[in-house]
């Protein structure tokens, strides 16, 4: 939904130099287009993944000293801006997820595409030890099923769980992928184990944690008039930033952009089947904030 994040973005008020932040840079793609569009800002790109940092650093090297890559969650954008002597940003997007870069490399353990591999699942092996196998086969049945049903919405999480825990110790991808696909709801088109995978991968990285911190942060640093952009794909996430937008929209510190959610168009779902999900919402600061 590139056009769509420009368009929200605006950048109405941002002046020459004017700081935009993408909190997910992932591997560059809304950054290059932001770049490309507005010639005259600076981006800051973060990322919790070290390795998808460097896709992001060789895509955006042609933008030179505009685009400045730091490995962080967004969740600590307050302390990177004081840390890099940035001024307050005129736009942040956070672009939520898993990216295809991620699922694609099956030594990650993101996709159920995989077979051997071990399901590791976390954003940044270097800062956390918590795998996806470490709660496959060591987290209780009820945690397990709370797991799959709050973060994978999966009407049969109670059996899923069951499954696994029956099926311990849980090695492989290929495992959980036949564990899932044999107990999890079946629904035309989506492949059963997808609602399991994406649970794990929530679970393990804490993301509904450093999506709560990080729109507080986010809300809490934007320059007066900037905006902020997030596009989500899961429920949980959806919950966290309409609630964050109404609290501040509510303290008269800015308004909401989106009354409903804007989705992709049929067109990009057609070209990007992974687009379906996704739902984008805005919020912009008070100018006078
Ligand atoms: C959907 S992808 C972003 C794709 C990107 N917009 C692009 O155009 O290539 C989501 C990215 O967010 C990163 N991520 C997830 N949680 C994060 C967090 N709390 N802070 C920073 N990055 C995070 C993931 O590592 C992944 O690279």
């Amino acid at each position: 939904m590139v056009q769509e994040v420009l368009d929200y973005l605006a950048l109405v008020h941002a002046g020459p130099e004017a700081l935009v932040v993408d909190g997910t840079v992932g591997a560059g793609g809304h950054a290059a287009a932001l770049l490309d569009a507005r010639v005259d800002v600076r981006l800051l790109g973060l990322d919790r993944d070290p390795a998808i940092l460097e896709h992001a650093r060789t895509r955006l090297a042609r933008f030179g000293e505009r685009a400045q890559l730091v490995h962080a969650s967004y969740a600590e954008l307050p302390g990177v801006l004081e840390a890099e002597a940035l001024p307050a940003p005129a736009g942040v997007l956070l672009d939520l997820g898993v990216s295809s870069l991620q699922l694609d490399d099956m030594s990650r353990g993101f996709s159920f595409r995989g077979s051997d591999e071990i399901p590791d699942m976390r954003f940044d092996a270097t800062g956390e030890e918590l795998t996806a196998q470490d709660l496959l086969n060591h987290a209780d049945e009820r945690e397990l099923a709370r797991i799959l049903h709050e973060f994978g919405e999966e009407p049969r999480a109670r059996a899923v769980a069951r499954a696994i825990v029956r099926a311990r110790p849980i090695r492989s991808i290929g495992q959980l992928r036949d564990v899932a696909r044999r107990s999890a709801l079946r629904v035309k088109r989506i492949d059963p184990a997808t609602r399991t995978f994406q649970a794990l991968r929530i679970a393990v990285n804490d993301e509904l944690r450093h999506l709560e911190r990080g729109l507080r942060a986010a809300l809490g640093c934007l320059a007066p008039g900037g905006r902020l952009v997030v596009l989500c794909f899961q429920s949980g996430e959806e919950r966290l930033v309409k609630d964050a937008f109404r609290e501040v929209q509510r303290a008269g510190r800015g308004r909401i952009l989106t009354k409903k959610p804007v989705r992709a168009t049929a067109q990009e779902v057609r070209r990007n089947p992974r687009a379906r999900p996704t739902r984008l919402r805005a919020f912009e600061v008070e100018v006078g904030a």
